[in-house]
């Protein structure tokens, strides 16, 4: 019964070695030295031949090897896992991507100044209205006291899509609009939009532009309400230092008719290049609304008064931004948007 003593021994020298195997290659030489082929726990095989009880030896030798092999195997696995784990925390591999760009968006300065022309008239107790671009020459003429044969037509001649029907060639038809739907109440409101003209593509000129329109009528209207607001209006949107200069003009729809300039922000005034010598700029056109006109929308014009004025955008944001040239609106080139963007901001 020596054998079953070898075993015992065979097998705590080898769970011993096992256990002090630190590695993967240690543990794997204990394999070796008693598991291979010619291992020493293997080789014990060949003294069956010596032995009686050969299914005891049998039964003694496949105990001794499963215990250990299934000691290695634990202690295997233990080590495959921490050496897995090892690798991974040293190929830790970013996978996020960096961040995109983000590009801010900015208000074109079209209409950033629509919106400021807005907010100024709002402050004053104004609403905003809105018209149609395509206008009936009723309401784009008619009742603005340009009838078919006024010479005024030849100024704002427009495109057409039939015999009554055209693009507005200013935004003063709703004027006529909203007289007609108040029928004899005050009326206080701006309506900005689009208006066309046929006209040459230059630098100060487009066969497409904006305006707005601006009416208010009430009892006791007069002409220093229309010179205050305006001042008003000039001073927030280009600073307190500017100054209006009313001059007489003629428009069929005002009566009396005027031209408002405002003193020239580049020069203070005295006389520079911008203003062509003069120290203004002619920035709108105005006047107390035509009694015609209110009897024409059905307000009585012994009891009403009214004061209208009409004001190109892109002129005033031409003026406040110092640019050049009307075109560069409709162009749509990045390169103007973002130096715009700058320069509002400086
Ligand atoms: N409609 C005129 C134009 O396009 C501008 C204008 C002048 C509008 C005087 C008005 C006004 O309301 O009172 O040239």
């Amino acid at each position: 019964m020596d054998y079953i003593k070898e075993f015992e021994e065979l097998l705590s020298n080898s769970t011993k070695e096992a256990n002090e195997a630190s590695t993967l290659e240690e543990l794997a030489n204990v394999r070796i030295k008693y598991l291979s082929k010619k291992g020493l726990i293997s080789v014990m095989i060949n003294k069956i031949r010596e032995v009686e009880d050969k299914k005891a030896f049998g039964e003694a030798f496949k105990n001794c090897k499963d215990s250990l092999e299934a000691i290695l195997n634990s202690k295997q696995e233990v080590f495959q896992k921490a050496k897995i784990n090892e690798e991974l925390l040293k190929e830790k591999i970013d996978i996020t991507l960096n961040g995109r760009d983000f590009h801010e968006g900015n208000i074109n300065p079209f209409f950033k100044i629509i919106r400021e022309i807005e907010d100024i008239f709002i402050g004053m107790g104004y609403t905003i209205e809105d018209g149609p671009e395509v206008e009936k020459d009723h309401y784009n003429f008619e009742l603005l006291n340009i009838p078919s044969d006024h010479p005024a037509r030849d100024m704002q001649d427009s495109f057409y899509i039939d015999e009554t029907t055209l693009l507005r060639t200013h935004t003063s038809p709703v004027q006529a609009r909203v007289m007609e739907k108040n029928q004899n109440k005050p009326v206080k409101i701006i309506c900005p939009g689009k208006v066309f003209r046929r006209d040459d593509d230059d630098m100060t000129h487009s066969h497409q532009f904006a305006q707005v329109e601006g009416l208010v009528i009430d009892k006791n209207i007069n002409m220093g309400n229309l010179k205050a607001t305006l001042e008003l209006f000039v001073k927030k949107m280009f600073g307190e230092k500017r100054e209006i200069r009313l001059r007489s003009s003629y428009f069929p729809f005002t009566e009396p008719s005027v031209e408002v300039d405002i003193s020239c922000m580049n020069c203070n005034g005295k006389g520079c290049s911008m203003c062509k010598g003069t120290g203004w700029i002619e920035i709108l056109g105005a006047g107390m609304v035509n009694p015609k006109v209110l009897e024409m929308s059905g307000y009585d014009s012994n009891v009403y008064s009214g004061f209208a004025f009409g004001i190109g955008i892109e002129r005033v944001a031409m003026l406040r931004y110092g640019i050049d040239d009307i075109r560069r609106f409709y162009q749509n080139d990045i390169r103007f948007l973002n130096s715009f963007v700058k320069k509002v901001e400086d």
